[in-house]
C-alpha cells in the first residue's frame, strides 16, 4: 500500500452508491476486496434496465466518450471513438496464468499466478480513483440452463456496462438466479487503468499504455487492465466464454469453440445445423446470416462468434450460443454482402465504435455503399472525404478503422432461429473449419472421418487480420480458429477433440469440412465471389451429410466431383471455378513440411492420432 493511500483507504460503505447492492456472500466479499484495492469514487450496481441504459449513455455523452446517433436513422444508438492505440485485441499482452507453466503450452503467454498478481495488484492499486465502479452481473448462455455459467464483471467503464448489456444476459435476472441458488460465478475485474487525480480532467477514451488481459484458469478468474476495446474489456466474451470456458469444458467433457451456428433449410424443409470456426475477421458473422443465392434454400441464425457444444441424451452434439448480441466487423458490411446484419443494426439499440460519422448523425464505413461520402468525420474525428481522405492526412486513409465494430442485440436479427431460445441448443450435422488462404486450401474439403477432421482443424491456418494488434496478412497456424482463445495447452486441446470423438458413435458425430473463400488469382483478386454465393458450398455440405453429393477423394480429403457443386446461375468462368475447387499437388507438397514444423512446437504432448494423420498425408503427397 502506498503512503498516500494509507492516509484514508475507502471501504465500500464509504462510497456513494446507486442501484441495489447484492447479498450473494462470496460476491459481497469480493466486491469489498475490489473496492479496497481499486478505490473508486462511487459504485453503481447494474440492473440492466432501460432507465439505466439511458443514464449511462448520458454519463458517457457528458464525458465525451460517445455521441447519440440520429434517432430517425438509428434509434437509441450511440457512437464511440477509441484512443487510436486501443482498437483491437492485444494478443502479446494476453496471459494464461495456470499454476503449472506446462498447462499454458507453447501458444500462450504465461507468468506464475502469484507473480502476475503482484504485478497487477500494483497496477490496480487506486486505479479507479475519480471514477465510478460498475458491478455487472451476467450469465453466459441461458439462465435456466442445466448448469448456468454466471459471472460478475467489475469495471470502471460505462461503455463496458452498456456493451455487456447487449452481449450478455445482464442485470437483476442473472443476479437473482445466482443468489437464489448460491451459485459460483467467475469474478472478472476490469479497469481502463487511468485514475483521475482531484480536479483532473478526463479524456474521451481513457486507457493505459500498459495493458494486461489475464486469465487464472485454475481459479476461474479474469483480470483485465488498460484497454477499453471490446475483445479486451467485455470479459464475458473471449475471456470467459472461450479461454476460461475451454478449461471448464475440458474438465467437464464439453467444448467451448470460436464458432458461428446456423440452420440451413432445404427447399423440401429439411433442417441442417452447421457450426463454423473461422479466425477473427474471416467471415463468421457474414456466413451466420447469409442470404442464399440458390433458389428455395434458407438460412437462419443462431450465433456468430461463440458456440458451446455438449452431448445430448441421444448421443449427438448440440450447440448453444452463450451470447445475446453481435460484435461484428463493420467494414465490408452492406445490403449487398450481409443484408441481415444491416437490418439488425437498422433497428437501433446499437453501439458503433471507430466507424465514420456523417454530419446528420448516421454511420458509414468502407464497403457500406458504392459511393464514398464527401463530408463525414473519420474514426479519429477528422473531417474526411471520399476523394481526398482526412484533412491533414493521406488520401488512402480509411474513414473507418478496419477493425471498427457494431454491437447490436441478436434478437433484432430478422432471421434469428426459434431455437436460439432453446437452452438445449440444436443438434449439429456439420462442423466447418476455415481461414484466409490465398492458395493451397480448396473451396471445400470433407474429412474422411472425425479423427481426420480433428487433423484438419488442428492444422488450420490463416493470414492475420486487423482484429488483433500486429502485422496483417501474415500466415499463421490457427487450430480450430482458437489460437488466441485456448485456455490451456494446445496439444491437450487437440487431444480433447479426439477424446470427444471417442465418446460418441462415429455415425452420430457431425461431419467435418474445411472451407476457404479467399483463394486469389495471380492478380491478387479473390477468385470465389463469396458471401451469399457461399450457400452453394453449404448446399454441397448438406448433401454430403445426407450421403448424396458426389465427391472425389484426394490426399487431403473429399472435394466436390465435377458437376456436384450447384453453380447454376453463378457468374464464374469454368477455369476459375476449377482453380478454386481443385486440390493442387504442388501446393500441398509445399504445405506438408509447414504442418510438420507446426506440430514440432507441440512437444511430446502431440496426440498420436495427429502424428498418424500427418504420416498418412506425407505418404499421399510424396513427402514421406
Ligand atoms: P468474423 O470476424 O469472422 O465474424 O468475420 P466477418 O463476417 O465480420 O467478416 C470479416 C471481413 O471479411 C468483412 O470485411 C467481410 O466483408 C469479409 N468477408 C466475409 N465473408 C466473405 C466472403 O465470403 N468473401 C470475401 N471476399 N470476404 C468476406
Ligand atoms: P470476430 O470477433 O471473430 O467476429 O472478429 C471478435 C474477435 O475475435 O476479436
Ligand atoms: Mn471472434
Ligand atoms: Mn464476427
Amino acid at each position: 500500500m502506498s503512503i498516500a493511500t494509507q492516509v484514508h483507504r475507502k471501504t465500500r460503505a464509504d462510497l456513494p452508491a446507486t442501484g441495489t447492492a447484492p447479498t450473494h456472500p462470496r460476491l459481497v466479499a469480493w466486491l469489498d476486496e475490489v473496492v479496497d484495492l481499486c478505490q473508486p469514487d462511487a459504485i453503481h450496481y447494474c440492473d440492466g434496465s432501460d432507465e439505466e441504459y439511458e443514464q449511462l449513455v448520458t454519463v458517457l455523452e457528458e464525458a465525451g466518450t460517445v455521441v447519440r446517433l440520429n434517432d430517425e436513422k438509428l434509434p437509441n444508438s450511440i457512437y464511440a471513438r477509441t484512443d487510436p492505440d486501443d482498437v483491437a485485441r492485444v494478443e502479446d499482452q494476453t496471459f494464461i496464468c495456470s499454476e503449472d507453466e506446462r498447462n499454458a503450452g507453447p501458444t500462450n503467454n504465461w507468468m506464475a499466478p502469484a507473480e502476475m498478481k503482484r504485478v497487477m495488484t500494483k497496477l490496480y492499486d487506486g486505479c479507479m480513483k475519480g471514477r465510478t465502479m460498475y458491478v455487472i452481473p451476467f450469465c453466459m448462455g441461458h439462465i435456466d440452463a442445466k448448469d448456468p455459467k454466471f459471472g460478475v464483471e467489475v469495471s470502471d467503464s460505462a461503455y463496458v456496462a452498456l456493451s455487456m448489456r447487449i452481449m450478455t444476459r445482464m442485470g437483476v435476472e442473472p443476479l437473482k438466479a445466482m443468489t437464489d441458488t448460491d451459485a459460483d460465478f467467475v469474478p472478472c475485474l476490469h479497469s481502463v487503468g487511468m485514475p483521475l487525480e482531484e480536479g483532473e480532467r478526463d479524456v474521451a477514451w481513457p486507457c493505459s499504455e500498459t495493458k494486461y488481459i489475464v486469465h487464472f484458469p485454475d481459479e476461474r478468474m479474469i483480470w483485465s487492465y488498460g484497454s477499453g476495446y471490446g475483445g479486451n474489456s467485455l470479459l464475458g466474451k473471449k475471456c470467459y466464454s472461450l479461454r476460461i470456458a475451454s478449461v471448464m469444458a475440458r474438465d467437464e467433457g464439453w467444448m467451448a469453440e470460436h464458432m458461428l451456428i446456423l440452420r440451413l433449410i432445404s427447399p423440401e424443409g429439411r433442417k441442417y445445423h452447421i457450426v463454423a470456426a473461422f479466425p477473427s475477421a474471416c467471415g463468421k458473422t457474414n456466413l451466420a446470416m447469409l442470404e442464399p443465392t440458390i433458389p428455395g434454400w434458407k438460412v437462419e441464425t443462431l450465433g456468430d462468434d461463440i458456440a458451446w457444444l455438449r452431448f445430448g441424451d441421444d448421443g449427438r452434439l448440440y450447440a448453444t450460443n452463450p451470447e445475446t448480441g453481435f460484435f461484428g466487423v463493420a467494414p465490408g458490411t452492406s445490403y449487398e454482402t450481409n443484408p441481415n446484419a444491416m437490418r439488425t443494426i437498422a433497428k437501433g439499440n446499437s453501439i458503433f465504435t471507430n466507424v465514420g460519422l456523417t454530419r446528420d448523425g448516421d454511420v458509414w464505413w468502407e464497403g457500406m455503399t458504392k459511393d464514398k461520402p464527401e463530408d463525414i468525420l473519420d474514426w479519429k474525428g477528422r473531417p474526411w472525404s471520399g476523394s481526398t481522405g482526412p484533412q491533414g492526412g493521406r488520401k488512402d486513409e480509411k474513414a473507418a478503422h478496419p477493425n471498427s465494430r457494431f454491437c447490436t442485440p441478436i434478437e433484432q436479427c430478422p432471421i434469428l432461429a426459434d431455437d436460439y431460445h432453446n437452452p438445449q441448443g440444436v443438434p449439429i450435422d456439420a462442423i466447418v473449419f476455415g481461414g484466409r488462404r490465398e492458395n493451397t486450401i480448396p473451396l471445400v474439403t470433407q474429412s474422411r472421418n472425425w479423427k481426420h477432421g480433428v487433423f484438419m482443424g488442428a492444422t488450420c491456418s490463416s493470414e492475420t487480420t486487423a482484429a488483433a494488434k500486429g502485422a496483417v496478412g501474415v500466415l499463421r497456424r490457427d487450430p480450430m480458429a482458437m489460437l488466441p482463445f485456448i485456455g490451456y495447452h494446445v496439444a491437450d486441446y487437440c487431444q480433447h477433440w479426439i477424446n470427444i470423438g471417442k465418446k460418441a458413435d462415429e455415425a452420430k458425430l457431425p461431419k467435418v469440412f474445411y472451407v476457404n473463400w479467399f483463394r486469389r488469382d495471380d492478380d491478387g483478386r479473390f477468385m470465389w465471389p463469396g458471401f451469399g454465393e457461399n450457400s452453394r458450398v453449404l448446399k454441397w455440405i448438406a448433401e454430403r451429410v445426407d450421403g448424396r453429393a458426389e465427391a472425389v477423394e484426394t490426399p487431403i480429403g473429399f472435394i466436390p466431383a465435377a458437376g456436384s457443386l450447384d453453380v447454376e446461375g453463378l457468374d464464374l468462368p469454368e477455369e476459375d471455378l476449377r482453380a478454386v475447387v481443385s486440390y493442387s499437388p504442388q501446393e500441398w507438397h509445399d504445405e506438408v513440411p509447414r504442418i510438420g514444423r507446426w506440430f514440432d512446437t507441440f512437444g511430446w504432448r502431440l496426440p498420436r492420432e495427429l502424428v498418424d494423420e500427418l504420416r498418412n498425408l506425407e505418404v499421399a503427397v510424396g513427402r514421406a
